[in-house]
């Protein structure tokens, strides 16, 4: 597996292959590799030629956000991607990808401006102008992104059309654990307890989709549903988290529980096209985010 560092090098490599017309599959990451990372990669070897990216953007972390305890793991992240099959990984420092001078900004585009958009301000802005950077350094066919960070993907489809980024865009399913939490290389910061806490997401994602599988359309009734799940506030009797003594878990800040056009991410009164259910907040000190694709079966 080769390891690049210079955006040239990386684009020497990348063109090798195109100019032969084979397909090549990228997959941008900030390390801390989880499977949920590694079934991106598994997408991505449909390609002739696998490659990934590993950089810890600081351009995409807020102020008061987790970018100096952000998990770096350089080492196990390289030896996971070789024994998963990819065949270059660009490693940039923060000088190569933000030089002396640096200027030019992507901003986001519109279906970045609600939801993670206000919680974090300038977010999308960062993740929209690195990922066309690594585009630049990474010239691939196809780029592959997770569902889990839907807004992202979103984002990222719309610059690449918007922008004629010449790579098509692949939203991939969420990689989960046994008991429905969603893979993050932030769950290592969850206590046992708040762990068990954290499966308040996919708990109120599978009770808004039983809803909506029920006959329930409206969206003001599902949110609701997801927001006392969230918060706490439904009977223990019908809150299958709740512990032997009673309690009832609940997020200690909850920013947004909501449905929203799949395809353009407006907010709905009934549900008459595809939709997502988003759930972002805060357990302790730790975010988290998750989301469903609802469908009637
Ligand atoms: P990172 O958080 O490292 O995630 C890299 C990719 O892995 C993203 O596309 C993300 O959606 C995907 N991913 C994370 N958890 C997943 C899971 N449980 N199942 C499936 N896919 C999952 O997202 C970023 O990095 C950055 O914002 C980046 C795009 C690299 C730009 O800096």
């Amino acid at each position: 597996m080769e390891v690049f560092d210079s955006p040239d090098s990386a684009r020497e490599y990348v063109g090798s292959f195109r100019s032969r017309g084979q397909t090549v599959g990228f997959v941008p990451t900030m390390g801390a590799l989880h499977e949920g990372h590694l079934s991106l990669v598994h997408s991505a070897r449909s390609c002739d030629v696998a490659v990934a990216s590993i950089f810890v953007n600081p351009t995409q972390f807020g102020p008061t956000e987790d970018l100096e305890k952000y998990p770096r793991t350089l080492d196990a992240d390289l030896e996971k991607l070789r024994t998963a099959g990819v065949s270059a990984v660009f490693v940039p420092t923060k000088e190569q990808m933000y030089p002396d001078g640096f200027s030019t900004w992507v901003e986001s585009p519109r279906i970045g401006e609600t939801l993670e958009g206000i919680c974090r301000p300038g977010h999308f802005r960062g993740v929209a102008t690195v990922v066309l950077k690594l585009f630049q350094a990474l010239p691939a066919t196809h780029a592959y992104f997770g569902k889990k960070d839907y807004q992202q993907w979103r984002v990222i489809e719309a610059m690449a059309r918007d922008l004629n980024v010449g790579t098509e865009i692949i939203g991939c399913e969420t990689v989960r654990e046994a008991d429905g939490l969603a893979l993050s290389s932030r769950n290592r910061y969850l206590s046992e307890n708040d762990r068990e806490r954290a499966l308040l997401l996919s708990a109120a994602l599978n009770q808004v989709e039983k809803s909506y599988v029920s006959g329930e359309a409206r969206t003001e009734i599902l949110q609701i549903q997801m927001r006392e799940l969230l918060l706490g506030q439904q009977p223990t009797a019908t809150n299958t988290l709740s512990d032997a003594s009673g309690t009832v878990p609940r997020l200690d800040t909850l920013d947004y529980a909501t449905i929203v056009s799949a395809e353009d991410l407006t907010p709905l009164t009934s549900i008459d096209r595809p939709v997502v259910a988003l759930i972002a907040g805060s357990i302790g000190t730790t975010r988290l985010i998750d989301n469903r694709e609802l469908q009637r079966i």
